[in-house]
């Protein structure tokens, strides 16, 4: 949850540029690419990676009511959907870079899509997913799984950097 409210920032801060896109008809592309570089590492791998890999991994092994693991399977395809949506804005960048005007309304629409499906994502884990997933945990699990969520965070920066050198390599 704490991880939410900086997501939230970051959409406002995204809302922001979008008001600028629509009275300058304009997008610094080098801001598309950081915001991108927050959805992908901070909102998706740190994030998501920790709803995906250890919450839901661990919510699997437990009998979980239908109606909460439909809840769940709506959060994985919401993640899945966030994938593509940034999939998009990347490949609008792109183009806009290239001298492709038309691309920025591509830019501007997969932004808001972005800033209108988050909030919605988010109250969903924040209200409903992760109060009823409270309940199918003991004390000494819900201890298990923050501990493994700490060595989670642990390993991110060292990911992020080892894949930017990475990419370098690649090139
Ligand atoms: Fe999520
Ligand atoms: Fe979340």
């Amino acid at each position: 949850m704490i991880e939410h409210r900086l997501i939230e920032r970051m959409l406002s801060v995204i809302k922001g540029v979008l008001a600028k896109i629509e009275s300058k008809h304009a997008v610094d592309p080098v801001f598309v690419d950081i915001a991108v570089d927050f959805i992908r590492v901070y909102a998706d791998r740190t994030h998501h990676g920790k709803e995906e890999d250890i919450l839901f991994r661990e919510l699997n092994k437990k009998a979980l009511k239908a109606e909460d693991s439909q809840i769940m399977k709506e959060l994985i395809e919401e993640h899945l959907f966030g994938r593509q949506t940034t999939k998009a804005l990347v490949e609008a960048n792109n183009l806009y870079r290239k001298g492709d005007e038309t691309a920025l309304a591509d830019i501007a629409a997969n932004f808001k899509t972005l800033t209108e499906f988050y909030p919605r994502h988010i109250e969903k884990e924040d209200k409903i997913f992760f109060p009823l997933s409270r309940t199918y945990f003991t004390d000494e699990e819900d201890q298990a799984l923050l501990a493994e969520f700490w060595e989670f965070d642990r390993n991110m920066i060292h990911e992020k950097y080892k894949s930017l050198v990475e990419g370098f390599e690649d090139r």
